[in-house]
């Protein structure tokens, strides 16, 4: 039983076909041809666009939410004393990418919620004259809760902040339209809710912020088709800066690519709100079934900041590590974080899933 999309989402049978299809591609490598370099990349930027409701131009593909975010510390025109606003305790990739910023003068500040969770006020106390950006999770990976992205992004547009969100936890389990949303960045991963292979990930900016950006990567296939290579291909550069240019290198990545458009497909074809409501529903049953005597649940109960994350404790936190393992034992995957049982079901669990985890924590009382 997988419990563990926090972790990775499992790979619907329709993108293992297409990745059984990559693989026949590169063993008969005239499959390999042109117009499939070209197409693949584009595909899969129609349907992240599709996803996201953002033109599929201003989507760029990568392979992790890591490299979204080392982009913008690359670009972004940081200055001498600039400052950047991060969370303690947040997932890694959300806060190593700026660390190295340290040695070109720019200061990180960690900000300590003091509710557990970021909260837009506490954003406002803590901007000053030299902040320029805060980066945090959308949904925390150690805690399951929801940042309030529009009470948050609209304290740092009054402020002239930017405001970079990883939302890898939360992007597939619920909707997310970053055009609604005060937002200038938003990274995630694919191999989670989105349901990729490992080594998938997106980054879309605003066309605004990304003007901003000083990145200069010129990759051969952003720019040219294999068709144009019948010409010179002198290297005339766009004088501006598109999306498809930050697109991770050897874009036409068949192997992740091809089965992660397959996975957008599926879950498309659910649509984001549908899936949104069956896993709050399997969320809904564990917490209806947890024998409250003793257990604790540490993540929201509910409403907004409630998430598909949902951590657990025993009474007497020392027995936790032995209840996961009992779990493990009984074949029910769930992960360890920070002392605590993180339960992260998605649209492939069933109720009977649910109940197998709720039997065996029965037991483990
Ligand atoms: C919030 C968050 N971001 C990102 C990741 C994965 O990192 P990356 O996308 O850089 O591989 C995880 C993985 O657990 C995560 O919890």
């Amino acid at each position: 039983v997988w419990l563990n999309t926090a972790h990775q989402g499992a790979l619907p049978v329709r993108a293992a076909e297409a990745a059984a299809t990559a693989v026949r591609w590169k063993q008969a490598p005239h499959c390999l041809t042109g117009d499939r370099f070209h197409d693949i990349p584009e595909r899969l930027r129609a349907r992240l666009g599709g996803l996201l409701s953002v033109p599929p131009d201003e989507v760029i593909l990568a392979n992790s939410s890591s490299y979204g975010l080392h982009l913008i510390v690359e670009g972004f025109p940081w200055r001498q004393g600039d400052e950047v606003l991060l969370v303690r305790g947040d997932f890694p990739s959300t806060t190593l990418p700026w660390r190295r910023l340290q040695e070109e003068g720019v200061r990180l500040r960690f900000l300590e919620p003091s509710g557990g969770h970021l909260q837009a006020s506490e954003v406002d106390a803590a901007i000053g004259r030299h902040t320029r950006l805060l980066c945090t999770t959308w949904v925390h990976s150690f805690t399951g809760h929801t940042v309030d992205v529009t009470a948050v992004g609209a304290v740092c547009r009054a402020r002239g902040v930017a405001f970079v969100l990883n939302a890898s936890q939360g992007v597939g389990a619920r909707p997310l339209r970053p055009l609604e949303l005060p937002v200038d960045a938003v990274t995630g991963v694919g191999s989670k809710w989105l349901c990729g292979p490992y080594g998938t990930g997106f980054c879309w900016l605003t066309p605004a912020f990304r003007d901003r950006l000083r990145c200069r990567r010129t990759n051969w296939l952003s720019l040219y088709t294999v068709a144009d290579l019948e010409g010179d291909c002198t290297p005339d550069l766009p004088d501006h800066l598109r999306a498809r240019d930050l697109d991770l290198f050897s874009t036409a990545n068949f192997f992740n690519f091809l089965p992660w458009i397959a996975a957008l497909e599926v879950l498309e074809s659910s649509g984001l709100e549908a899936i949104a409501e069956r896993d709050q529903g399997l969320v809904q049953r564990i917490l209806d079934g947890l024998p409250r005597a003793s257990y604790r649940l540490l993540s929201p109960a509910a409403g907004p900041l409630r998430s598909t994350l949902v951590f657990l404790t025993h009474r007497d936190p020392r027995r936790t590590p032995g209840l996961y393992a009992r779990l493990t034992d009984a074949g029910i995957d769930v992960s360890l974080r920070r002392g605590h049982l993180r339960v992260s079901p998605h649209l492939y669990n069933t109720e009977q899933d649910i109940d197998r985890v709720l039997e065996a924590l029965a037991g483990g009382a």
